[in-house]
């Protein structure tokens, strides 16, 4: 079912949230480690999968984007067992939206993943919504025909939009040495990997030529991760008394039941 009533919902309170609170975009993703126990950590919201240039590219989708290192404990835990829960505390309206789901890991060329997840915008005509400056940065990016033509959408597009739209300072984190290790004293921890010109391709340059090998090798480590959500237990706890409601999937519709809180 497309663009399910929680996936409105989610997006309404966050954009309420992040007037008042920069960080209501942070949430608690929980994994399951391989020996059985619970693994926890923070993680930013990054939108939903092909949320970004929506209006232009014309797609969407109802899959929660985050991003991460492909050398982290969390990769191993969700390639083991893909089942999650994120955990989103949102305090300017005081709700928390507790989310379970299968994670997938977007690295390379797996183009028929999760399609029936991705749709098209049903109101969208590409080439008249597309703004001059949207359109040249689109133009740079790779697989174009993939993103503004083609019947089908391009996760690798995907991933590198994100690479291009993620900050000089935290893409220089993809080049750090094997997180989680112990701490290597003779290790380059680069602050700041900004990408100086992008060629017509969309593929991403630097001057310097050791630059670019870094950017390359980041780019590598660089995974995105897409929650296909299974259920939702949403709690609005300024409301007295407060209000419990569960959305659930059954055989591919949306259900929605209320709770005792
Ligand atoms: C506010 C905040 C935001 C963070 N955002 C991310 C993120 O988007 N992706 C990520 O992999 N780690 C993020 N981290 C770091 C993780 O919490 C964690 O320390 C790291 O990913 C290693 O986790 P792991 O060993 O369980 O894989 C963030 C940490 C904080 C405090």
């Amino acid at each position: 079912m497309r663009n399910p009533a929680w996936k409105a919902l989610l997006l309404n309170e966050l954009a309420k949230n992040i007037k008042e609170a920069r960080d209501a975009a942070y949430v608690s993703l929980a994994t399951i480690r391989p020996d059985g126990s619970p693994a926890n950590r923070t993680v930013a919201f990054r939108g939903f999968v092909a949320q970004d240039h929506a209006d232009e590219t014309g797609w969407e989708s109802d899959l929660l984007l985050f991003t991460c290192d492909k050398r982290t404990e969390k990769m191993k835990e969700i390639r083991h067992d893909p089942r999650v829960e994120v955990s989103w505390w949102m305090s300017s309206t005081g709700e928390q939206f507790r989310i379970r789901g299968r994670m997938h890991l977007i690295e390379q060329g797996n183009e028929d993943l999760l399609k029936d997840h991705i749709y098209r915008k049903e109101d969208t005509s590409v080439s008249s919504h597309a703004s001059a400056a949207t359109t040249s940065f689109l133009a740079r990016l790779k697989h174009l025909s993939n993103v503004l033509g083609n019947d089908q959408f391009s996760w690798e597009a995907e991933r590198l939009r994100h690479w291009h739209k993620i900050s000089d300072d935290l893409r220089a984190t993809f080049t750090w040495p094997h997180p989680g290790l112990p701490y290597d004293e003779n290790g380059t921890f680069l602050k700041s990997l900004p990408i100086e010109q992008t060629e017509k391709d969309g593929w991403f340059k630097h001057g310097d030529k050791q630059k670019q090998t870094l950017l390359e090798e980041g780019y590598s480590n660089f995974i995105l991760l897409a929650l296909e959500v299974d259920s939702i237990d949403h709690i609005e706890l300024y409301s007295m008394p407060c209000k419990r409601r569960v959305y659930h999937k059954h055989d591919d519709t949306w259900a929605e039941e209320a709770l005792n809180p």
